[in-house]
């Protein structure tokens, strides 16, 4: 394993801590996420808190950073567990404080036990606070409690801040914007993540379950180090297809039926997310070649539109417009495809009857990333380093104004696409896509 770089970390702290000090100043709080139990002494596997892992790099649970913006210093805190022989027989190398300074770079570091003792003497004096309320009911009832014990000393010449704020939109722009550790980061996580689709491609066959496929994704995420997926992969045949969060995996893939599969591993707490459909027993029939086309060209004129400068929504539009031509040139539906497009969700003769979702979110250290994607009422424009998705999808559900060869087909094809200074990069371009490649590769 390479070592520890805390120097992107650190790096992040500093332009956290100058644009606090640029708001008034004051004490930030960034608590990781806590543990939840599963069934009895069984618990789900621990993910940290992604805010917390952006700024420190570190992933036990209990730590808190804690970030001094003064007129005069900037300071970084972690306070994380101390070392502990016995804790860590049963559970465990603990890195403790004094780690937290030298692997770390953090500018002091204590035990995570001494954090509400210390709290109310950090807070005095502080003119903002700056900490996310409502997302941690226990950890509010921690720094509720030493607020109030701060003003309890009001006498002793000690004020409480006066105002408590949100540091998470400060945060969520500079996620926005990946810097040369994360694009690596995504890069390999998105090499990963294709590699598990061209696995998966040759081990779908007719008669095989789909929870069959998703042991092959999983191997070649943790083959290749992930430490797990992303989200919950997946892997739809046939009309499952159609249900855009299936997550059983577990029906008999047929003969005829196309295979969804929405699948990218984690790496280093970053994600992928890739999206392949492709014909079970590798050649794909008249009526879903035809619409795969159409998803393929849809994705096409989106990632055309991936460039910096452009709105947030215009990928989306333009994939829109070719899935609405798409729809009325093979009879799915009726009238022209400016209706189509402008009745959207109102009427059945829109295009949200086969396309009910968005073409892409932001992607990061969460699936769907941090980051706002409208100021007001206008869309973000596209920036370089930006990191955003390209998945636009068909999905044909039975009914009686449909044609029947059209039935059941749920096609949807995602990738990751980096924002370059020119257009954009995209990351998961290895993973077989046209008609012809997929036919190639799963034939072997
Ligand atoms: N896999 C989640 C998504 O595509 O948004
Ligand atoms: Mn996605
Ligand atoms: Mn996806």
């Amino acid at each position: 394993m390479t070592p520890f770089n805390p120097k992107p970390y650190a790096a992040r702290r500093a332009r956290l801590l100058k644009q606090l000090k640029d708001a008034g100043g004051g004490i930030a709080i960034i608590p990781t996420s806590p543990e939840a139990p599963r069934n009895r002494d069984a618990h789900y596997p621990y993910r940290h808190d992604s805010y917390s892992y952006y700024l420190s790099g570190f992933t036990e649970p209990e730590a808190v950073i804690v970030l001094i913006a003064g007129k005069k210093v900037a300071t970084s805190i972690l306070f994380c567990r101390a070392k502990h022989e016995e804790r860590e027989i049963w559970d465990g190398f603990r890195h403790g404080p004094q780690a937290a300074r030298t692997t770390f770079a953090f500018d002091q570091a204590y035990a995570v036990e001494e954090f509400d003792a210390r709290l109310p003497s950090l807070l005095g004096g502080a003119p903002n606070l700056f900490y996310s309320m409502g997302f941690d009911a226990a950890f509010d009832e921690r720094v509720v409690k030493a607020l109030n014990a701060v003003r309890g000393m009001a006498r002793s010449g000690m004020n409480a801040p006066e105002a408590i704020r949100d540091a998470r939109a400060l945060i969520d722009a500079m996620r926005l914007v990946k810097d040369k550790h994360e694009i690596d980061t995504m890069r390999r996580a998105g090499a990963i993540s294709t590699e598990a689709h061209k696995r998966a491609m040759r081990t779908a066959k007719p008669g095989a379950y789909e929870y069959e496929v998703e042991a092959e994704l999983l191997h070649e995420f943790r083959r290749q180090g992930s430490e797990y997926p992303a989200y919950t992969s997946i892997v739809a045949a046939g009309a499952n297809a159609c249900v855009l969060h299936y997550v059983s995996n577990d029906q008999k893939m047929k003969d005829g039926d196309l295979l969804l599969i929405d699948a990218g591993c984690e790496l280093n707490s970053y994600a992928s997310d890739i999206t392949r459909t492709f014909p079970v027993n590798g050649k794909f029939s008249g009526p879903q070649r035809d619409l795969y086309q159409i998803v393929l060209d849809a994705q096409a004129a989106a990632i055309a539109k991936t460039k910096p400068g452009v709105p947030f929504n215009v990928p989306h539009e333009a994939a829109v417009k070719v899935l609405a031509q798409g729809m009325v040139d093979v009879g799915l539906l009726k009238g022209s495809v400016d209706a189509a497009i402008e009745q959207g969700n109102k009427r059945e003769g829109g295009y949200f009857r086969f396309y009910m979702h968005r073409t892409g979110h932001w992607l990061g250290l969460d699936v769907h990333d941090a980051g706002d994607y409208k100021h007001g009422d206008k869309w973000l424009p596209l920036a370089p380093g930006n990191m955003v998705t390209v998945e636009p999808g068909i999905y044909v559900r039975p009914a009686r104004n449909v044609p029947k060869h059209f039935w059941n087909i749920g096609i949807r094809i995602e990738d990751d696409a980096l924002v370059t200074a020119k257009g954009c990069d995209i990351i998961t371009s290895e993973c077989p896509k046209t008609v012809a490649d997929i036919e190639a590769w799963m034939a072997g």
